[in-house]
């Protein structure tokens, strides 16, 4: 799809048809593994349940106003290894720490949603989820921080597209 294109009709979609297929996952996850990273560090980690049993379990570990949003869609797990990115011989290179492992990880989710809208799937960003029964689901070492749970699928809705605010308001010029 045409990048401005892509921008315009991503959206967040809370309703699924179905999940994709594991070769499509593989696909979109290479793509949105393209993304920048702090000195090429590469500390995302994503955790796939795809088959049903998982979904359900990873689904009922979302907060309870997520759990139905969740339904019939995969769903991806995305930590960071922690003091890595922004880091120096274990020592924080300045003061916002893992806040950079945090910043790629955004990056490499943003590139997911965006690889995902281009093979034809749906995204859903989910941080209201219960951090330490996903932990358990995946076996996910302390050493990861766990963020977001990223539902994909087919949507079974087209929601309206979302205000932003005017750039003005955050996008200083000089
Ligand atoms: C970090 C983050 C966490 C979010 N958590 C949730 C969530 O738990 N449940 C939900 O329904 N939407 C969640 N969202 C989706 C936002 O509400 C949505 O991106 C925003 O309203 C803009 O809509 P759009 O994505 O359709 O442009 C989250 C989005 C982000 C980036």
């Amino acid at each position: 799809m045409e990048f401005n294109k892509l921008i315009q009709v991503r959206r967040s979609v809370r309703s699924y048809a179905s999940a994709p297929s594991h070769e499509e996952l593989v696909q979109i996850l290479h793509n949105a593994q393209q993304a920048p990273s702090w000195k090429n560090s590469q500390t995302t980690r994503w955790y796939i349940a795809e088959t049903p049993e998982k979904r359900e379990e990873l689904r009922l570990a979302l907060h309870a106003a997520n759990q139905k949003k969740a339904i019939n869609a995969a769903l991806i797990v995305s930590t960071y290894e922690k003091n890595i990115a922004g880091f120096t011989g274990g020592n924080p290179d300045n003061e916002v720490g893992n806040g950079w492992g945090a910043y790629d990880l955004g990056l490499h989710d943003a590139y997911l949603l965006l690889a995902a809208k281009d093979a034809g799937f749906d995204t859903l960003i989910m941080g209201l989820r219960e951090g330490d029964k996903v932990r358990d689901l995946f076996s996910i070492p302390d050493s990861e921080e766990i963020l977001s749970v990223i539902a994909i699928g087919k949507g079974a809705e087209e929601p309206a597209m979302r205000p932003r605010k005017p750039l003005e308001e955050i996008a200083f010029f000089a």
